[in-house]
């Protein structure tokens, strides 16, 4: 028997709807910067950014919030983060050069990169760029090259190995929190070193999205201050880094619904919902589901004001909450949010290039674009698209599709997840994935077969009379910041 494919609807901004909802639009767009492209929406943005500025805003103690931009390589998005009060948390040479290029002040910059090297470190040096230093052999290049550069080196360090219901939080990044202290009070026990090296602070970038756990590294990064602080240190403030949850899903029954659907599936108690009936992260062994879904929680109610609350609010070993002893000990708490401040800021266009039938009867929609240019770092993206019919009317009968993508791979399909539509979708027509800022449209992508990476286009309000004009082009934007700044 044939059951139904569980729906995933995301939220969608008008913005996004007015879009969608305008074929020729499309056409006029992908005819112009061909397929896929990625289009952000500038209003959105900025009221992500002022949304965490007010929810900061509430706390007594200092804060700073630095825009993780390896979430979205566009440097339209890091210079409007900056105009609007924001630092910049850069991981790599180009990400820091362009933000320096586009006259965003140093002091408002941040360089977290997992691997640095001589010359992104010497970048970082002689512009005064805090440098987030992860381990000893970083310590040592940073000040051989601030003596060769005759400059001070402003450092923070990465810690990682906190405590958490009786078990250390491993992490490849960073040095062991029990480590740290002791590794500091050495490396700046010569004059040589406080003269080229400046301790600023304290860094930490938890995987997952636990509050509880950040929470507890909080009090523990707060504990080294402390000690410290009786060896004459001075640190002014602990950056938390991201990882601050957002929503896709419009609501919770759906995704609940999804996951029950998914399970029955993986037991072979229903059609597969995904390519191959992928369990997505749930096994089947023995006839139980073993295991737990592998992707992003789509659907959360945590919102980021109460994410960040709870993290606050922890009191720790019979002590006060962060938020009190962040405000007791005068530290800065810095943010790095990524996704999240990204949330309903890009949509991912690409036309639909042929259709056929699989020999166990799957509707296959190519489309002109590739796996990595809409690609999650989990298992699957689980929102439902929106197809723009060039002929709407319906007297088809509804399918169920799968959408696949360019590259000479069998698993070159963009979702794994079967996807029902109205009706078959026609050549030309337009696939619209929803919420693809944070991550999904650049985090991955690659030039395999020599494929242009898709190109990058920014639109400001977007009125019932939107038209082509109203698009321009990431690139361009920085060129004009660049001459004009
Ligand atoms: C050091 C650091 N800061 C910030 C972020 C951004 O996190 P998110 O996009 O989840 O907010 C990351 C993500 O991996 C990170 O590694």
């Amino acid at each position: 028997m044939k059951n139904n494919i569980p729906p995933l609807p995301p939220i969608t901004s008008q913005w996004i709807h007015r879009i969608a909802d305008n074929y020729d639009l499309q056409k006029e767009l992908i005819d112009t910067y061909e397929s896929p492209l990625n289009i952000h929406h500038l209003e959105s943005f900025k009221t992500n950014l002022a949304e965490y500025h007010s929810i900061l805003n509430a706390y007594d103690f200092k804060s700073k919030i630095y825009y993780a931009r390896k979430a979205n390589k566009c440097s339209t998005l890091a210079s409007v983060a900056f105009e609007n009060g924001f630092g910049i948390d850069t991981a790599s040479y180009t990400e820091l050069r362009q933000c320096l290029d586009l006259n965003i002040n140093p002091q408002d910059l941040v360089v977290t990169a997992a691997i640095k090297n001589d010359k992104l470190l010497r970048l970082a040096i002689t512009n005064r760029v805090l440098i987030i230093i992860d381990n000893k052999d970083e310590a040592d290049l940073i000040l051989k090259i601030a003596e060769e550069e005759n400059c001070q080196a402003q450092v923070g360090f990465r810690v990682s190995g906190f405590e958490y219901k009786d078990h250390k939080l491993k992490s490849r990044f960073g040095f062991d929190i029990d480590e740290v202290g002791g590794f500091i009070i050495e490396f700046f026990n010569s004059e040589e070193v406080t003269e080229y090296v400046n301790f600023e602070g304290f860094h930490f970038h938890l995987d997952g999205y636990d509050p509880q756990q950040r929470g507890a590294a909080l009090h523990q990064t707060l504990d080294l201050i402390e000690t410290l602080i009786t060896y004459d240190f001075n640190p002014s403030f602990v950056d938390i880094g991201g990882g601050i949850l957002m929503n896709y899903l419009e609501k919770e029954d759906f995704w609940i619904e999804f996951q029950k659907q998914l399970k029955k599936a993986v037991l072979g108690k229903r059609e597969a919902i995904t390519y191959q009936n992928n369990g997505l992260g749930f096994n089947n062994r023995n006839g139980e589901i073993e295991g737990g879904l592998k992707t992003y929680p789509y659907y959360n109610d945590t919102t980021k004001e109460e994410f960040l609350k709870n993290v606050l609010e922890i009191a720790y070993v019979h002590r006060k909450p962060v938020s009190y002893r962040l405000q007791e000990l005068d530290i800065e708490l810095r943010l790095e949010p990524g996704r999240s401040l990204l949330d309903q800021v890009g949509v991912t266009i690409a036309r639909v290039a042929h259709r056929k039938k699989d020999v166990d009867g799957n509707f296959l929609v190519g489309l002109e674009m590739n796996m990595t240019q809409m690609a999650s770092s989990s298992e699957d993206f689980l929102l439902d698209p929106i197809v723009s019919y060039k002929n709407r009317k319906t007297e088809e009968e509804s399918v169920e599709v799968y959408f696949t993508g360019a590259y000479c791979l069998e698993r070159d399909f963009i979702l794994k997840r079967k996807i029902s539509l109205p009706k078959l979708p026609e050549i030309g027509d337009f696939v619209i994935f929803i919420n693809t800022a944070g991550y999904m449209m650049h985090f991955f992508e690659t030039e395999a077969h020599l494929f242009k990476l898709s190109q990058n286009v920014f639109v400001n309000n977007v009125e019932d009379k939107i038209s082509l004009l109203d698009f321009y082009r990431d690139e361009n934007n920085l060129e004009t910041k660049h001459i004009y700044l």
